[in-house]
């Protein structure tokens, strides 16, 4: 009989799990949105260093010291490529987001050629 009431119960939880899964509000969806898939790009150095010029020493230096943003001269030994895309794209807190005003293109050109100052 107990073992009757448990399996009862696993079946039970197990169903509820099932239904919480898709009807909790696009939770995948918020994932994908947060987290950019970023485009296979060939580095540009030129290219990226004339995107920072233009877009980003004014906040992390010009030789990307450091400045009112955070030093990314040695970036590429704290965050990995898809980190770096992300937060050029969305933003996050004080850093803006690039993702209206560069192409995706662009913007992993910038994160490729980061992701190697290490
Ligand atoms: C308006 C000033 C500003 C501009 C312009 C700006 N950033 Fe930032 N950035 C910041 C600030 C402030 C932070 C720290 C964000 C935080 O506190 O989470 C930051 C963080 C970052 C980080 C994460 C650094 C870390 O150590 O966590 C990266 C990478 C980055 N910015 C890249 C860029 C790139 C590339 C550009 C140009 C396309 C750019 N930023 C333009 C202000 C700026």
């Amino acid at each position: 009989m107990q073992k009757w009431i448990m399996s009862g119960l696993f079946f039970f939880a197990c169903a509820l799990a099932v239904v919480l899964m898709f009807t909790l509000p696009g939770r995948e969806a918020e994932i994908a949105e947060e987290k950019p898939t970023m485009p296979e790009v060939t580095l540009d150095a030129a290219a990226a260093e004339a995107t920072l010029r233009a877009s980003c020493i004014a906040c992390h230096g010009d030789q990307l010291q450091g400045g009112m943003g955070p030093a990314l001269d040695q970036i590429g030994a704290e965050m990995d490529v898809n980190s770096i895309y992300n937060i050029i794209a969305k933003g996050r807190r004080q850093m803006p987001a690039f993702e209206n005003q560069l192409q995706a293109e662009e913007i992993a050109n910038i994160a490729l050629y980061l992701s190697e100052q290490k």
